[in-house]
C-alpha cells in the first residue's frame, strides 16, 4: 500500500460516486497497474509473438474483451526497450483503453475519425481492426503528441490513417455528416489512471473538472456533427467525475437528435452510470453509458458511452 492522503474534497466525491464500494475501490488504486500490451496483427500472428515471448520466459494472460490484448507477467526487461517492440510487433496499451476500439469494431470499409488521437494507442487498434483497410482520420491538437503518433503509426506498419493537426471542435463544421464512426477520447482529468502513480492525487484540484467538462461538451458536439446519420459516437474517459462522463453525454442527448445504445464487450464487468449529480438529474438514456472500475477488473478507470446519430 502507498501512503498518500487523499484529498478531503476529492475523498468526499468518491464517496458518494463508489457508495459501499468506497473501501474496495481505494485498495484497488493503491496498487500498482498491472502491465498490459497488444499484439499487432498487422506484422505478426498471435501465436507467433507468444512464441517468442514464451522463449524469453514472459508470461502472457489474455485480456478477455481483446483477443490481441495479454498482461504481462515477470518481464525482467522494460517492455519499451524490446525489439520487438521497436520492430511494432506489440503495443504497451493499458487493458481499459483498449475496449472503446473493440467496442466500435469498424469494418475495413469505413470512414472513422478519431477526434483526440495522440499518441494513438486506439488509432493503431482500430488500424487493425480494419485491417489497414477504409480510412481513419486521426487528429490531435498537440503538435508535440503528434510526433509520437506519427512514430507509433510508423512502428506498427499502420497504412490507413491519414494525420490531422487541429481543433477537434472544428471537425463538426469542417467536414459534416461524413465519418461511419467518430471515437471522441477526450482529454479528461485522468483520476481513472491513479494507478500508474499514486502520487498524482497530490496535483488534485477541485476547478479543473467544470473547464474539462465545457472543452469536453464542444467536443462531443462536433463529433456528433461530424458523423453520417445513423453513425455511431463512442465518447471515452479515463476518469470517475460525472461531470466530464454522465453529465457530458446528457448534454449532448438534451440538444441534438441522438441517442445511446447498450454498450456490449464480452469479459469485462460494467458498473452503472451515475444519473444524478449536484442536484441535476441526467437525461434518462445516460442509464446505457457504461463505467469500468478497478476493483471490478482490476485494471485503470474508464467511462465508456455508445452514441447512434438519429437521421
Ligand atoms: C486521452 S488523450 C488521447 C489518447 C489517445 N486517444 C490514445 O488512445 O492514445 C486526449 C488527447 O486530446 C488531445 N486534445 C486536447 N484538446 C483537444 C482539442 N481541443 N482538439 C483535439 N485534441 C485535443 C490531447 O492533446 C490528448 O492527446
Amino acid at each position: 500500500m502507498v501512503e498518500v492522503k487523499i484529498p478531503e474534497e476529492l475523498l468526499n466525491r468518491w464517496k458518494e460516486i463508489f457508495q459501499d464500494e468506497l473501501e474496495e475501490f481505494l485498495e484497488a488504486i493503491s496498487t500498482p497497474i498491472r502491465e498490459s500490451i497488444r499484439v499487432n496483427t498487422l506484422k505478426i500472428d498471435v501465436s507467433e509473438f507468444m512464441r517468442i515471448f514464451e522463449e524469453r520466459g514472459i508470461g502472457l494472460q489474455p485480456v478477455p474483451w481483446c483477443k490481441w490484448g495479454f498482461w504481462v507477467e515477470a518481464s525482467e526487461e522494460s517492455l519499451g526497450n524490446m525489439w520487438e517492440h521497436f520492430a511494432g510487433l506489440f503495443y504497451i496499451q493499458e487493458a481499459s483503453s483498449m475496449m472503446p476500439p473493440q467496442i466500435m469494431s469498424p469494418d475495413s470499409t469505413m470512414k472513422v475519425l478519431d477526434m483526440a488521437a495522440a499518441p494513438g494507442s486506439k488509432t493503431t487498434q482500430l488500424a487493425q481492426l480494419m485491417n489497414n483497410r477504409g480510412i481513419i482520420v486521426a487528429n490531435d491538437v498537440s503538435v508535440k503528441r503528434l510526433k509520437a503518433l506519427t512514430n507509433n503509426l510508423e512502428r506498427m506498419g499502420v497504412a490507413n490513417v491519414l494525420v490531422t493537426q487541429m481543433d477537434g471542435r472544428r471537425f463538426g463544421r469542417l467536414a459534416p455528416n461524413t465519418f461511419d464512426m467518430v471515437l471522441l477520447d477526450a482529454p479528461c482529468s485522468a483520476e481513472g489512471t491513479i494507478r500508474k502513480s499514486y502520487k498524482a492525487i497530490l496535483n488534485w484540484r477541485s476547478w479543473i473538472y467544470e473547464k474539462l467538462a465545457e472543452t469536453q461538451k464542444m467536443l462531443l458536439v462536433s463529433a456528433y456533427k461530424a458523423a453520417k446519420p445513423k453513425g455511431v459516437i463512442i465518447y471515452s474517459t479515463c476518469t470517475f467525475a460525472p461531470e466530464e462522463n454522465e453529465w457530458v453525454v446528457s448534454y449532448l442527448l438534451e440538444r441534438y437528435h441522438v441517442t445511446t445504445e447498450p454498450v456490449e464487450l464480452e469479459g469485462v464487468h460494467f458498473s452503472n452510470p451515475v444519473m444524478e449529480w449536484k442536484g441535476k438529474s441526467f437525461h434518462p438514456m445516460v442509464k446505457n453509458c457504461v463505467r469500468i472500475y478497478p476493483h471490478k477488473n482490476d485494471v485503470g478507470g474508464f467511462f465508456i458511452a455508445k452514441l447512434r446519430k438519429l437521421e
